[in-house]
């Protein structure tokens, strides 16, 4: 995968790195920064209406629901699995998947340690072992995962995977031996992939690269071709034998395929969203724009504060309330956020009915000052008894 940790780095490349943090790796314990433990308690795939839940929510429907290769195991249900600890020790996050005793991913200034011999995951890979021994044969597992990274637009800390695993034994495939079950799992994992691309993109045009992990062979990557440029979806393998013996099966009578997908930037492309940072925003405007099972286009709102100020009328029978709308975006510029009625009144004597309009000023791109912002209201309270006219109250 593209910034993937587990791809081959060269033997200079690890060479450096062990150096030039040589003297971290002594006090690797705790370098878990406030925030990222905060992340840790967010849990987005679990919050409805999140583009990362809703996502998940429907890659799992495609593995639940669908028959999705030519083969097909009586009584075989896909489980999802998404309680696991985000802690997990080097040995099953590591070791276990034959991740190279001096590779970089294993060093503090890509992982985030919690003591010498815990991390946060920076896969969901480190949970493989554990199910394929509970004798799980059909399995996804969903969670957040960290890594330490630059800073920038398509990058956090913190993002979310998805892993999948399908264990065969050779007799419910009808493989001659090893090299034939390896060629068996790999075809049915092409064919799982493919389906699940178009399940979500739609019918796209995709293609296969070569890839190197230390848990899969052959390993892959899956491209598709999605708003106009090649995009690296997912990387996959045909689980490695050594990795088949450390979870307890035989390779010589079972085989099987993984892979795992970075779930943010699928949500990212999916529902344009354009800034990785926003899927941690606690701001109603941002989940209250999503619907369960949908796949809808983000609409981008203003990181800058609002301005609310009320103006209240009389109206008559013939008020046109869009004309006033229209009266407010010309008067401030496209300034305004939103307008709210927030008060209907009718006068007992009267029977004359007043409103008031509470409207939110707030610019996209920087702060507004409280001086331009009377002006536009002063300006407002003026027009609405000069064009529209209608008594101010
Ligand atoms: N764990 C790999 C990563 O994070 C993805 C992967 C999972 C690749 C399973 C192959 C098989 O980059």
């Amino acid at each position: 995968m593209i910034g993937s940790v587990f791809v081959n780095t060269s033997r200079r490349q690890v060479q450096f790195q062990k150096r030039f943090f040589a003297s971290k790796i002594g006090r690797a314990g705790k370098n878990i920064p406030p925030q990222i433990q905060e992340m840790m308690e967010r849990k987005l795939y679990n919050v409805t209406n999140h583009p990362i839940s809703i996502l998940s929510n429907i890659i799992r429907k495609y593995f639940e629901t669908e028959k999705i290769t030519d083969i097909e195991i009586p009584g075989e249900k896909f489980i999802c699995e998404s309680s696991f600890n985000s802690l997990v020790n080097t040995k099953k996050c590591f070791d276990d998947v034959l991740v190279p005793k001096d590779h970089v991913s294993r060093q503090p200034s890509d992982t985030y340690y919690f003591d010498d011999d815990t991390v946060l995951r920076p896969h969901t890979s480190a949970h493989q072992i554990e199910m394929i021994r509970s004798n799980h044969n059909a399995f996804l597992v969903l969670g957040d995962v960290y890594r330490r990274d630059t800073v920038d637009k398509t990058h956090y800390p913190a993002f979310h995977q998805m892993e999948g695993v399908r264990i065969f034994n050779y007799d419910q495939i009808n493989a001659k031996d090893y090299d034939h079950a390896k060629k068996i799992a790999e075809n049915d994992l092409k064919q799982t992939l493919l389906g699940l691309s178009s399940h979500v993109f739609g019918n796209i045009e995709t293609r296969w690269m070569p890839e190197n992990f230390p848990f899969t062979d052959p390993s892959l990557e899956l491209e598709v071709f999605y708003n106009e440029d090649w995009m690296e979806i997912l990387g996959c393998g045909v689980i490695h034998d050594q990795v088949m013996r450390n979870a307890g099966r035989d390779p010589e009578k079972e085989v099987g395929w993984a892979f795992g997908l970075g779930l943010d930037r699928w949500a990212m492309s999916l529902f344009q969203i354009p800034d990785i940072r926003l899927f941690w925003s606690k701001d109603e405007r941002f989940l209250g724009q999503f619907k369960e099972g949908e796949i809808t286009t983000f609409e981008p709102y203003s990181k800058f504060p609002a301005c609310f100020k009320d103006i209240t009328f009389w109206i008559g029978e013939d008020y046109d309330e869009n004309g006033f709308m229209e009266l407010i975006r010309d008067n401030s510029q496209d300034m305004v956020e939103s307008v709210e009625c927030i008060d209907t009144f009718t006068h007992p004597k009267t029977q004359k009915t007043s409103k008031c309009y509470r409207i939110n000023y707030r610019h996209m791109d920087r702060n507004l000052t409280n001086e331009e912002v009377d002006e536009w209201q002063f300006k407002l309270r003026e027009r609405v008894e000069s064009e529209l006219e209608l008594e101010l109250r």
